[in-house]
């Protein structure tokens, strides 16, 4: 038997459900902030994410999926979303009108170790604006994540922020680190002293090596930001205490994309026994990247979220979803003679909006209730001999139970006032 692919999995059941609870509030949150959706493709040439995302990147390093085409050409499966929007926003020229705020949604892929919460293949919703400098849209792109939270009904979420300065400032802090580092070299992990040579900061970020001395005594961004990038920082976390989000000053947090510039921030769900993938959310601000991939200079700052991640929050928190999967109609014909009667029914039921299902079966009469018991129906169509004969149909309230006959012509305007 062929299996999925490790990392994988298939959406069906009641996960369908959530994901399609999480989705139409989001999307009815981007309509409120005038965010308008956009779709690119799923594979892009490697080079963007080499560029994009940075050489140095674990993601790019270690976990993209990389293949050569037909064409012999390279390409890899997106690993997360900024990038093309990026390429698609310069080769699109959706700059010549700015500020330009877009959202999306959609499979990413990157070879990590699977475990729960982590994927090969998962899926991001976010958000990234172009062409708005000031702190209020970092501030406003993260009271926009919270409002999400908020509205999907999680309660346990934590918000940790930080700043990681322009490219000359976090030049002098690379420096500094080196230098902090050094003498503690051989008590790193493999990883960080391959880290301290390619990218230092994201030694701060380690997991194994949290604990240890060297990580409290570490520098400190904040100490090597300069005047524009400090107030810059100042005034996000101004807005926010306006906006009355509550956050917390995260020194250690770097993130592990090479794009951004001054504002970081990440998501956590804050629930008892979640596990180590925790985080639902994060982004940042990008002011360079659109011009490191060619473009015009464009400042960008965004954020996305992983759905996995918070369907498992929702579940940890036994949120329950309302979910819009139950049916308007079952329509039942007690024998095949009426077979032809309620094929007819049910197209015009279709055609007047109303979700309609029906039983084509010769299954016992039991077994057809319990049909539309499963399906979630609100009203039961009955039609039997007698019904076709008199030109009416039982109606039968699914909940309630209770039984009433309408005329046919009278049907439409009766589930109208009813659903
Ligand atoms: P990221 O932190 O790499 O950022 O991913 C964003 C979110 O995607 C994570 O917080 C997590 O919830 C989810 N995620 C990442 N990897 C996995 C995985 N293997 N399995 C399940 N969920 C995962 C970005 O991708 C940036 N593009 C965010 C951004 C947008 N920054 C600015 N604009």
């Amino acid at each position: 038997m062929i299996q999925k692919q490790k990392g994988t999995y298939d959406m069906q059941g009641e996960m369908v459900e959530k994901y399609n609870y999480l989705k139409r509030i989001f999307q009815d949150l981007m309509n409120e902030y005038n965010i308008k959706y956009i779709d690119t493709p799923i594979f892009e040439s490697s080079d963007l994410y080499h560029r994009g995302v940075g050489e140095t990147t674990d993601i790019v390093t270690k976990e993209t999926y990389d293949f050569k085409d037909r064409g012999d050409r390279n390409i890899t499966l997106r690993p997360e979303g900024t990038a093309g929007i990026v390429r698609s926003v310069i080769e699109n020229k959706l700059y010549t009108t700015l500020p330009i705020k877009l959202w999306y949604e959609g499979p990413m892929f990157r070879y990590e170790r699977p475990q729960s919460g982590r994927y090969r293949q998962f899926r991001q919703a976010g958000v990234e604006i172009f062409g708005d400098p000031t702190p209020l849209m970092d501030a406003n792109v993260i009271s926009i994540m919270v409002k999400f939270y908020e509205r999907i009904g999680l309660r346990g979420i934590k918000v940790r922020i930080n700043s990681i300065g322009n490219k000359e400032s976090r030049e002098n802090y690379r420096n500094a680190l080196l230098e902090h580092f050094k003498p503690y070299l051989n008590d790193l992990c493999e990883d960080c002293q391959n880290r301290y040579e390619k990218n230092p900061l994201r030694i701060l970020d380690c997991k194994v090596d949290s604990d240890k001395e060297c990580m409290n005594t570490a520098p400190k961004i904040v100490d090597y930001l300069d005047e524009k990038s400090k107030k810059h920082f100042d005034d996000v976390l101004k807005y926010l205490d306006l906006m009355d989000i509550k956050y917390k000053i995260d020194d250690k947090l770097v993130r592990g994309l090479d794009y951004y510039t001054d504002t970081v921030f990440e998501v956590e769900a804050e629930i008892e026994g979640f596990g180590s993938q925790n985080v639902i959310g994060a982004g940042g601000r990008y002011n360079n990247l659109v011009e490191n991939m060619d473009g015009p200079s464009v400042p960008a700052v965004g954020f996305a979220f992983g759905i996995e991640r918070i369907i498992n929050a929702l579940d940890a928190e036994d949120v329950k979803v309302i979910s819009d999967n139950s049916l308007d109609c079952y329509v039942i014909p007690v024998s095949e003679n009426e077979l032809e009667n309620a094929v007819m029914l049910v197209n015009n039921l279709r055609d007047n909006a109303f979700s309609v299902d029906m039983d084509y079966t010769n299954k016992k009469m039991p077994a057809k209730f319990k049909e539309a018991d499963r399906y979630n129906a609100k009203f039961i169509i009955i039609i039997g001999e007698e019904e076709v004969k008199n030109n009416k149909l039982t109606i039968k309230d699914n909940l309630t139970k209770e039984e009433v006959k309408v005329e046919r012509d009278n049907l439409i305007d009766y589930l109208d006032v009813n659903i």
